[in-house]
């Protein structure tokens, strides 16, 4: 997974087409009928004021699905309704492709992102490899031993100074994150992080030979990986035909990793300004056990990814014409799910500005479309129960020695959340017990 920064809809500002919204029975024979009429005029700057617009625009034209364009001067058909939001996770990848050009951008050689920008056959057997692997759904990974000590050999680095912040968790995550994918040596490879690390900020001057050096490198550990790492895992899979191109998902998931250190450093700023729940979660941890389940601490963590999702809007493209309430849409079509907007949207979500962990109770909770940080159906995060285990399990090692007593920004327990937070800008303040 590539983390969209901000979301689509940031800047927000010119026109919003909708179409269709007052108008179900105008269907069109054939395409275009992208920018047929304009309908409203809003003006934001922030991802709040961009999901205030979309609920007035939703009040005043219903939830029909609205063509927005962004400053970028990019259209994306935008939905508003439940409804849409159920087909939209239930269409197979071949009619809503989920290789949207800003995610797979480049060529496939520069491109890490070996699942997300596949096609067709090769895609699914892709997937498959990252299911089994990742072993998506369970909440217990195989390997989960390995990995949790790979967690608690990389913790103290989170409570080493009194003050935890963005650069702490990621050097701490990243380094664990090397550890669970290619092995206990590839830790303290400063040098492969560097790598990394420039490919993620998209920095990289010449991202092709940047890629190809840490393809290299990554490729020198995977000779080595046991089966207790996912690269060892992966590799071991029959695969005559060299397509599922383990070492490319490796590397893909080292990139995804990166959406760990600021889920921890949300959940732990939310914890600390809920101290019921943080002493709740500091006994889970204390008590220890449950291999890594620790269901309450990753209903904390869930809960700040509904609040603070890592990915906001989720953007998939047409492959054929498709019609939504009657509108017809030609292939090539950016579809974009406000996933942040949905999971807050008060008219929808109870106490949707609140930190609530205890919703996360409810069996179905995961399955509720409304709420996706690992979105659903066939593009759902395949490494979701592993991602919610690490940063549970991260929490749990700095819960059980440290106290949270201060942190910045200060959030209100009671009164609404902020609809976003810059991870950079935290900090939080770690007193021992
Ligand atoms: C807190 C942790 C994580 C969050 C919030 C998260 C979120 C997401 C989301 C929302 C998507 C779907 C994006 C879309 O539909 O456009 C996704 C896809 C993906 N994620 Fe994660 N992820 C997390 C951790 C991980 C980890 C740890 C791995 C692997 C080690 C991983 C591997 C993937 C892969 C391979 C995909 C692409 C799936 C596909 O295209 O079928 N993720 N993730």
């Amino acid at each position: 997974m590539r983390t969209v920064q901000g979301t689509a809809l940031d800047g927000l500002r010119a026109r919003v087409r909708a179409l269709g919204a007052e108008a179900p029975d105008r269907r069109t024979p054939a395409a275009p009928t992208f920018g047929a009429r304009l309908r409203g005029f809003v003006r934001t700057g922030t991802p709040r004021a961009t999901a205030a617009a979309l609920s007035a625009l939703r009040a005043r034209r219903g939830d029909a699905p609205a063509l927005l364009r962004t400053r970028s001067g990019r259209t994306f058909l935008v939905l508003l309704d439940p409804v849409d939001l159920d087909r939209f996770y239930a269409e197979p990848v071949s009619l809503l492709a989920a290789d949207p050009p800003e995610k797979c951008r480049g060529t496939a050689a520069e491109e890490p992102a070996g699942i997300g920008c596949s096609r067709g056959e090769l895609r699914a057997q892709r997937r498959r490899i990252n299911e089994e692997t990742l072993a998506a759904g369970v909440p217990v990974h195989p390997s989960y031993d390995s990995f949790l000590a790979a967690v608690a050999a990389e913790a103290p680095h989170l409570t080493a100074a009194r003050t935890l912040d963005l650069v702490r968790a990621r050097h701490a995550v990243h380094r664990a994150a090397r550890r669970i994918v290619l092995g206990e040596d590839a830790a303290s490879d400063e040098e492969l992080a560097g790598w990394l690390r420039q490919l993620r900020g998209g920095r990289a001057r010449s991202a092709r030979g940047v890629y190809a050096k840490a393809h290299a490198r990554i490729q020198r550990y995977a000779a080595g990986a046991g089966d207790d790492t996912l690269v060892g895992r992966a590799t071991r899979r029959a695969d005559p035909a060299g397509a599922l191109d383990p070492l490319r998902q490796a590397h893909h998931w080292l990139l995804a990793m990166d959406a760990v250190p600021g889920t921890l450093l949300n959940t732990l700023l939310l914890l600390g300004a809920h101290p019921a729940e943080q002493d709740a979660a500091a006994a889970e941890a204390a008590r220890g056990g449950d291999a890594g389940e620790l269901p309450r601490l990753r209903a904390c963590v869930r809960e700040a990814l509904r609040l603070y999702p890592v990915v906001p809007d989720l953007i998939r493209v047409t492959r054929a014409e498709t019609e939504w309430r009657g509108v017809r849409y030609p292939p090539g079509t950016s579809v974009l799910l406000p996933a942040a907007f949905h999971q807050r949207d008060p008219e929808r979500v109870p106490a949707a500005h609140v930190f609530v962990p205890g919703r996360w109770k409810n069996p179905d909770a995961d399955q509720d479309i409304r709420i996706a940080p690992f979105s659903h159906g066939g593009g759902r995060c395949p490494g979701d129960q592993l991602g919610l285990m690490i940063t549970a399990a991260f929490c749990a090692e700095v819960l059980r020695g440290h106290r949270l007593t201060a942190a910045r920004p200060v959030l209100d327990p009671v009164g609404p959340l902020p609809a976003t937070l810059d991870p950079g800008a935290v900090r939080i303040t770690l007193t021992r017990r």
